[in-house]
């Protein structure tokens, strides 16, 4: 499937390097396609949780957005998106997500949390045939006792589906969290980890920002050896790589230049070492 077409038509006038997760700036590499087919199938299916790691700045949290946007018209999905799973208790948890789903309950012991859940995902899911989606960013920050506690919650199943779908996006550091605890493991429907792009895919995906925000294309406004110098110092990483085409940019206007050289990039780096150090 096309993603970009299906989601969004026409181009638009904004910061070709915008660092905020903006799925209309997203280049849909083929393991980003391929990492939301897995969510999609999986979701669609209703298997129960599908976990995507990835180093920091990947594009995890866009990740989550788009498929957010993917299933925004169809009224039989309920999704909702905790961003910083960090809870002090396992009440403080179970009493988030009870009003995530906007479960109207007394409840006020972790048991009770518990119950009134199981209820709602056993009405929604067989009397009103609906399929509950918790997307959990920043997977990392999962305690144990949180990571118990979506256990718990995947138990809730029928002959053929689980009734709460979970995605988890992650650092790659949550692989330890997930192995140290094999019952959590077990129950992980999908997996997909996202890799550092390569040279060819990152300037793909500067390219692709640059033609969806202005008339130019990536060598109208890049050298060939300032992109191999992007790519040398992003790793592949696209918001490292993003951070430092907006730096560039900026001077290039300020300073009118036609392209972007190395000696410009090679000034930025210089710049944010020093700032960063
Ligand atoms: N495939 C892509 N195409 C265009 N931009 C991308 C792509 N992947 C990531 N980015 C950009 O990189 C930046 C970081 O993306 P995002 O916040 O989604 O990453 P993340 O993996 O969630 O980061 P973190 O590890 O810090 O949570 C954003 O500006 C995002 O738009
Ligand atoms: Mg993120």
């Amino acid at each position: 499937m096309n993603y970009q077409s299906v989601l969004f038509n026409g181009s638009m006038r904004k910061n070709p390097f915008s660092i905020s997760p903006d799925p209309q700036l997203f280049y849909f590499s083929r393991q980003h396609v391929e990492c939301l087919q897995a969510l999609e199938s999986s979701i669609r299916l209703r298997s129960g949780m599908s976990v995507v790691l990835g180093g920091v700045g990947m594009g995890k949290t866009t990740v989550g957005r788009i498929l957010i946007r993917l299933f925004q018209d169809k009224p039989e999905y309920i999704f909702r998106l905790i961003l910083d799973p960090q809870f002090n208790s396992e009440l403080e948890f179970l009493a988030h997500l009870s009003q995530l789903f906007e479960i109207k309950t007394k409840a006020q012991t972790v048991l009770e949390y518990k119950e009134a859940l199981q209820n709602f995902l056993y009405f929604k899911g067989i009397n009103e045939k609906k399929i509950p989606v918790l997307i959990i960013d920043e997977g990392q920050k999962l305690s144990p006792a949180m990571m118990e506690i979506i256990r718990g919650l995947l138990n809730y199943e029928t002959n053929e589906f689980k009734l709460l779908q979970v995605v988890i996006l992650a650092q790659m550091e949550f692989t330890e969290q997930i192995r140290s605890m094999p019952n959590f493991m077990d129950r992980i429907a999908a997996a997909y980890v996202l890799d550092p792009f390569s040279e060819e895919e990152l300037i793909r995906m500067i390219d692709h920002r640059l033609r969806k925000t202005t008339s130019e294309h990536v060598l109208d406004v890049f050298s060939e050896p300032a992109l191999k110098q992007i790519y040398e110092y992003s790793h592949g990483f696209p918001r490292k790589a993003i951070n430092l085409c907006q730096q560039a940019y900026l001077v290039r206007v300020n300073e009118q230049l036609e392209r972007i050289d190395e000696d410009v990039l090679t000034h930025n780096i210089r710049r944010k070492e020093v700032t960063y150090v």
